[in-house]
């Protein structure tokens, strides 16, 4: 990519090009899906298929998160932000007005928040799968459990929805800490992918489209072979 375009002049300084388009189109679909799959659990059992098809959808995404940390551009890499406990306290200051500078990818404290909601979310998403909600409805692959422990894995389901409802609060309130005491908006960059104060050389070399669309479609269909080939269940009252 040429360097003009992956850091773009402008006012207040250039805009440097640091999450790739998959990874934005991922982090927002992501968002979408899970806010999906609990409005309709609140809207009721009639709302049941299109909550199954937001939670499979957020199966994929997962799996696709996780994929591109190995394969994606620089700073979708886990090698990038994973870091251990010395890094994280060392990294604290850097979140106080007087510490703080802009950053191409996250920071070690917001590392491990990406890491626990992509965790609980695969964790949430495949429970769903064996799921029933004791009246009429099952995930797809009940037929491989039924009964007794899918009652249990449903119990936990409905667990770590709230964990999820506390760990987004937390994600969308380090956001809003962002904006409002470090002066920060990192939304924006999270739509157009570019971010101020940045280093041309933190500038991402390739989106790697045409490898996400090939991960993303390989994912799917693993996806529906599974399902597909998934044993006929009956709700076991
Ligand atoms: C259910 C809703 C949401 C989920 C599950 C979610 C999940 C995630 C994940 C997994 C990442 C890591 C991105 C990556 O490296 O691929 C991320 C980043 C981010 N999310 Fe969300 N998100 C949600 C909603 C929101 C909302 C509503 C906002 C807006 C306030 C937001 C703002 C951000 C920002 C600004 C980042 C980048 C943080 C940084 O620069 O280090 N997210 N989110
Ligand atoms: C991250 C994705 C998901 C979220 C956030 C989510 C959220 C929820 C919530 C909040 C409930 C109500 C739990 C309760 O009342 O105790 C629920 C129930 C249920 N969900 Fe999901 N779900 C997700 C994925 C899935 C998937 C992929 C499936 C299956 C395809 C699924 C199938 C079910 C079933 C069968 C129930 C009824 C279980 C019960 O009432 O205890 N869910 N889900």
């Amino acid at each position: 990519m040429a360097e003009a375009e992956r850091s773009e002049g402008g006012e207040g300084g250039a805009r440097t090009l640091v999450w790739d388009l998959p990874l934005r189109v991922g982090h927002w679909a992501l968002a979408t899906a899970v806010a999906g799959a609990f409005v309709t659990d609140w809207i009721g059992p009639t709302a049941f298929p299109v909550h199954a098809l937001c939670g499979e959808a957020v199966l994929v995404l997962v799996a696709f998160r996780l994929l591109w940390g190995v394969v994606g551009p620089a700073h979708a890499r886990f090698t990038d932000f994973v870091r251990g406990p010395r890094a994280v306290w060392a990294s604290l200051p850097s979140l106080t007005p007087a510490g703080h500078r802009p950053r191409a990818g996250h920071t070690p404290l917001g590392g491990w928040m990406v890491l626990a909601l992509l965790g609980l979310l695969a964790v949430q998403a495949t429970l769903g799968l064996f799921a029933n909600d004791d009246i009429s409805h099952t995930g797809p692959l009940y037929g491989y459990v039924e009964g007794h422990l899918s009652n249990q894995l449903s119990r936990w389901h409905g667990r770590i929805a709230n964990a999820i409802l506390v760990a987004v609060a937390l994600h969308v309130g380090a956001a809003l800490y962002y904006r409002r005491v470090l002066g920060e908006d990192l939304v924006r960059p999270l739509l157009t992918g570019r971010k101020r104060g940045i280093d041309a050389t933190e500038a991402i070399d390739s989106q790697r489209i045409v490898l996400a669309l090939a991960i993303a479609a390989a994912l799917v269909a693993l996806l529906a072979w599974v399902l597909a080939t998934a044993p006929e269940a009956a709700l076991d009252l």
